[in-house]
């Protein structure tokens, strides 16, 4: 899955940078600079810890006041704090410094975002973000079909579990519909406001708009065509996903009639926002008669708690020789839902930038969809432990994919029958084709049916971004990049008094997203290296890399640069190649394809780019 808390994100630098205060420069010699950088280390590091132990305290904890201490320590102190050392470092000559690294942590720490705005703009950007989240946060829906009740249920397990669970279309619709128009509705004016305060700060920056500046942390021209070109060549391998799976819903929904150009009702897929098809797993399974690789009954039957699966978790990255989750971690991450207040239960892995501190927060159950989110924050956290002795401006991801796909790692290996088996976890499994199959198609479930939603988020935020996108069109437009790359339809009517947009989660926190679609292709490429590292023999979807102290150190490699060295080379030190590939992904994948072409002979591919007529 797909979490990773990114409000600090609003603060913590880019990459490139296109503008300077000439005029102000006064010549200092290189060794000046690194004294100052000294200095400038030890004191962010007070305050991005402080405002990021106010966050912390705000979304495990969504009081008024907790939110009042975090925007203004947001607002006034790391905001003042990072312009002013903006200042005082594009007062040296630091594009002509011929230490490169030293050039490099320059341009990241000049490179602001919104703290470029004045105070006032400032703190209204974070108090729309703050209300937003929790507006998304605190959501709950009421009047459940044939609940007398009158219970409200929120997102998170109620509404998730009906949308997981139940083949009831008045109940999945009232899900749907409900979780809608409680949280993405209440937001469009915000989101419009906010939108614009983004392009103000990503202006006063030197970047066109918003859009501009967050992929600028790709240091690539060709970024954009870059992603383009890989959708086009994983797209038929989807199509052929999605009419599998398209065959089968209508053959379980016989009384609903889908959509004749193709589209698929977005409230059946098991998922709120149709983006990982998991739990509709046993609808589609190729070999029914095989049992499932879900371990969900096996956690239970085995009395798993929350608290035995973060352990797993920490024993799969010590085996590869990497570094264990500190004391510190396990004082004071939260990692069940607590009963007494609300919080944002929305999985997430914490740096609070100090070396001593990494936390996760998430709302465990107790299954094996937060079995694997627990090794994925976890593999943030390991991330963060990683490069925690580099200079705060490179504590970051080679780039922000890196670090979702450093995050996925340990869930290719660690659902794999074999590593299941190794754990106990998958006592009865018999290896035969049909099995790699089934596995294939779960792995499929969650990883390629995400790709196209993976890549739509940020096509429709960088049109509303650019402007190509006004209020007037929100709606339709997210619907016009869902029907088309995703090929589902609203199963309710949209116009522009919905946000859908809003609805999820990444777009009120303002998390950028086609980091995701990055991590979900290059995890790939880097399982396919630790395969390599690791004397792997078996095909690369069996390969299980945990007990390899070759692989842990390719890894560790990985890691510890950070963010000092643009991403290419970090790839090319690791893979062999600078480029993104799908090719490693197709690999993975090939037995399912060639089964699901098969399967699929004489039967409809595909949909209709545009939405059915009248859903919009
Ligand atoms: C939540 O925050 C409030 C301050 O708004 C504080 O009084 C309370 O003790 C906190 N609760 C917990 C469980 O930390
Ligand atoms: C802003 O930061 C500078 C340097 O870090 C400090 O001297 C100044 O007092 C701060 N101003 C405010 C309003 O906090
Ligand atoms: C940087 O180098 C360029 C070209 O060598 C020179 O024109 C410019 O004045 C230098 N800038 C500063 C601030 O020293
Ligand atoms: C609700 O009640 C109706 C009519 O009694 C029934 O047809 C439907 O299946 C029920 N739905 C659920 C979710 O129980
Ligand atoms: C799980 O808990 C139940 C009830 O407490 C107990 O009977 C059972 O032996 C436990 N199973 C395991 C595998 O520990
Ligand atoms: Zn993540």
């Amino acid at each position: 899955m797909e979490f990773f808390n990114q409000i600090r994100s609003i603060l913590t630098v880019g990459l490139i940078l296109f503008f300077v205060a000439e005029s102000a420069i006064i010549q200092i010699s290189e060794a000046e600079a690194k004294k100052w950088l000294n200095k400038y280390n030890v004191d962010a590091e007070k305050y991005f810890f402080e405002a990021t132990e106010a966050d912390w305290n705000y979304n495990t904890n969504l009081t008024d006041y907790n939110l009042a201490i975090s925007v203004s320590l947001f607002s006034n102190d790391l905001a003042n704090f990072t312009e002013t050392k903006a200042k005082e470092a594009n007062k040296f000559a630091w594009k002509n410094f011929t230490d490169e690294l030293l050039k490099r942590e320059f341009s990241k720490i000049t490179d602001i975002g919104p703290a470029s705005l004045s105070d006032k703009d400032f703190q209204r950007m974070s108090t729309l973000n703050s209300d937003m989240t929790k507006i998304y946060s605190t959501a709950k829906v009421c009047n459940k079909p044939n609940d007398s009740s009158g219970k409200c249920y929120p997102l998170d397990p109620d509404l998730s579990g009906v949308i997981a669970k139940s083949n009831d279309l008045d109940e999945l619709t009232w899900a749907w519909k409900g979780w809608r128009d409680a949280s993405g509705k209440l937001m469009p004016d915000m989101y419009e406001e906010f939108v614009s305060l983004l392009n103000k700060a990503a202006k006063i920056n030197g970047y066109e708009d918003n859009g501009d500046y967050w992929r600028s942390w790709y240091e690539s021209p060709t970024f954009r065509k870059d992603c383009e070109d890989l959708w086009l060549e994983i797209k038929p391998f989807y199509e052929q996903l999605h009419a599998y799976v398209r065959r089968k819903l209508q053959q379980k929904y016989p009384k609903l009639s889908f959509p004749k150009d193709g589209h698929i009702p977005a409230h059946l897929l098991g998922n709120m926002w149709a983006q990982a098809w998991n739990n509709i797993e046993y609808m589609v399974r190729p070999a029914p008669d095989l049992p499932s690789m879900d371990i969900t009954d096996e956690l239970v039957k085995q009395n798993y708690t929350a608290l035995k699966i973060f352990q797993l978790s920490d024993q799969f990255f010590k085996s590869l020789g990497l570094i264990p989750m500190p004391e510190p971690f396990w004082q004071k991450s939260m990692i069940v839902k607590p009963a007494d207040r609300d919080v944002v239960c929305h999985a997430s892995a914490w740096d609070f930038y100090n070396r001593k501190d990494f936390r996760i927060k998430q709302c465990t159950t107790v299954n094996m969809g937060w079995f694997m989110t627990t090794h994925h924050e976890m593999g943030h956290i390991e991330y963060y432990l990683q490069y925690k002795e580099q200079p705060i401006n490179f504590r970051s991801g080679a780039n922000p994919g890196f670090h979702e796909a450093i995050a996925d790692i340990a869930s290719l290996s660690v659902a794999t029958p074999e590593y299941l088996k190794s754990v106990g976890l998958l006592p009865n499994f018999v290896d035969n084709p049909s099995g790699d199959l089934n596995f294939l198609m779960n792995q499929a479930l969650s990883k390629v049916a995400f790709l196209p939603f993976g890549y739509m988020i940020d096509q429709w935020r960088w049109d509303v971004f650019s402007g190509q996108t006004p209020r007037s069109q929100y709606n339709s437009k997210w619907w016009q990049n869902r029907c088309k790359y995703q090929g589902i339809y609203p199963p309710v009517k949209r116009s522009e008094f919905d946000f859908d947009a809003g609805s999820k989660f990444h777009v009120p926190n303002n998390t950028p997203y086609i980091r995701y679609f990055v991590a979900h292709i290059i995890q790939y490429q880097f399982q396919e290296a630790l395969c390599k590292a690791a004397g792997n023999t078996r095909p690369l979807h069996r390969c299980n890399v945990a007990g390899s102290k070759e692989a842990g150190k390719k890894l560790s490699e990985l890691m510890t640069s950070g963010a000092s060295i643009p991403w290419p080379k970090v790839l090319q030190k690791l893979t062999g190649t600078d480029k993104m590939s799908a090719k490693p992904l197709m690999a993975y994948f090939k037995p399912l394809i060639d089964w699901l072409k098969k399967e699929n002979q004489g039967q409809k591919v595909g949909w209709d780019e545009k939405c059915p007529p009248g859903s919009l």
